[in-house]
């Protein structure tokens, strides 16, 4: 499965009708980022202009123009042009051609001409579209044509009266997922949950966290993905830091280790977190609080429905989190009272989910008007509840003291209601206990 030049069409389509007549759009992928002499990031391109473009070159810009009808539109692809030695060096480039056969695109120049181009292009619209505060340094460039344009209009040229925020139209596209993109996404997590069952199979006492992380990009790597965002393995008190990324410590028998970690695949996202016993057996501690969690966990995710509002799941989520907490003596008083003082918040600090698309953290607005948005048929949001009890919160009693447990899906509003797409990973206790007893792959 893979999205073709069609489907970047149909979106540059109806971007341009949302755009407008005498309107012009612009966009640029991402830069390219030095990380240490002569060694670059790996590029990835940006996920709108990808997402309109389908182009996974740097140093680009796409630019569409609508006419006197919105109907009627051109769409223009600056790129690096051919070059046999940078090619040797750095690999085959699409080039002006390329960009016109091979990615639709009605016109195509060499990238080092985008001022001039885009300067003249200006001076035809009335409105501009563009990711404004996206990038300081686009941001200054794109001024710097507004008044070339603004000085070509003396010689009785047109030029933008309105600069408008693209964000706005284009985050909205991408938030409503189509039917193929959910089937990438759904590649994304399978792979992913591939990868946290193997985790299961492989841990051992004494194992470095570094040596599970391998193990998920053994997976990862073994379907050309990469990690979606930055892996998360953390034994023990380190599952209790939210963004703990150094995975650099021996995970040790009697904890927990907690996993979050997912690839993307071509270009779309999954976020999966399992938490599991490195001996394979939970403490009775452990599967108390995990329990708690995982009610949280099923009962948000019954939440994700239409007819609901986006936070309707972490509402539901944060009833169990509390009432369980009071079971276990964590807390004390009324659940209510307790919710309304956030007093939960000592164990479970952050949010039930977020958007999930291109990006990890996907775009789209979560409140409308002030209230938290309607969902809608296609949108797709995590659900990841958790609770953290602090290695030196000496309000609670010490058995409890440096358990961090998070339990993530990645989850689909139908009409049918939620469709899971991470199911594959298992994450009942007694589900969980079974596959890590059995030889690892
Ligand atoms: N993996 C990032 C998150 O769960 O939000
Ligand atoms: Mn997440
Ligand atoms: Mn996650």
């Amino acid at each position: 499965m893979t999205l073709t030049q069609i489907d970047f069409q149909q979106r540059r389509t109806e971007l341009a009708q949302k755009m407008g007549p005498n309107s012009i759009m612009l966009i640029a992928t991402s830069p390219v980022v030095y990380r240490n002499r002569d060694a670059d990031y790996k590029f990835r391109a940006d996920s709108s202009f990808y997402y309109l473009t389908g182009f996974a070159e740097p140093e680009a810009v796409a630019v569409i123009e609508t006419f006197e009808s919105a109907d009627e539109y051109s769409y223009s692809l600056f790129c690096r042009e051919r070059d046999r030695e940078m090619e040797i060096w750095h690999g085959y480039r699409a080039g002006v051609d390329g960009a016109i056969e091979d990615y639709d695109a009605d016109e195509a120049y060499a990238i080092d001409l985008l001022d001039e181009e885009i300067i003249e292009k200006l001076q035809h619209k009335q409105q501009l579209y563009y990711r404004i505060g996206h990038d300081a340094a686009f941001d200054t460039r794109v001024n710097a044509w507004l008044k070339g344009a603004e000085n070509a209009q003396r010689k009785g040229a047109d030029s933008p009266s309105t600069v408008l925020q693209l964000d706005r139209i284009l985050d909205e596209m991408r938030v409503i997922k189509s039917e193929q993109e959910l089937e990438l996404m759904q590649i994304a997590a399978n792979i992913s949950a591939d990868a946290h069952m193997r985790a299961m199979q492989k841990v051992r006492p004494n194992m470095m966290e570094y040596v599970l992380d391998a193990e998920l990009n053994y997976i990862f790597g073994q379907h050309g993905c990469v990690p979606a965002y930055n892996s998360i393995v953390g034994g023990g008190k380190n599952g209790c830091i939210l963004h703990y990324v150094e995975n650099n410590q021996m995970l040790k028998s009697g904890d927990l280790v907690l996993i979050d970690a997912a690839c993307e695949y071509q270009h779309y996202a999954s976020d999966i977190t399992r938490t599991f016993p490195v001996n394979g057996k939970f403490s009775a501690q452990q599967k108390a609080l995990y329990t708690v969690v995982l009610d949280a966990q099923y009962a948000a995710i019954e939440a994700v429905k239409l007819g609901n509002r986006y936070n309707e799941p972490h509402k539901v989520a944060v009833k169990i989190l509390t009432q369980g907490l009071i079971d276990l003596g964590l807390l004390q008083g009324e659940r209510d009272a307790l919710i309304e003082a956030e007093a939960y918040q000592q164990f479970y600090m952050h949010g039930t989910g977020h958007w999930l698309g291109m990006d990890v953290h996907d775009v789209g607005v979560y409140k409308l008007a002030g209230e938290s948005r309607m969902l809608e048929e296609g949108m797709v949001v995590t659900i990841e509840p958790g609770l953290y009890i602090a290695p030196d919160d000496e309000s609670v009693d010490e058995k409890w003291r440096g358990i961090g447990i998070r339990i993530e899906d990645d989850v689909v509003v139908t009409k049918n209601g939620p469709r899971v797409l991470t199911a594959n990973v298992v994450k009942n206790i007694e589900d969980i206990e079974a596959l890590m007893a059995q030889p690892s792959l």
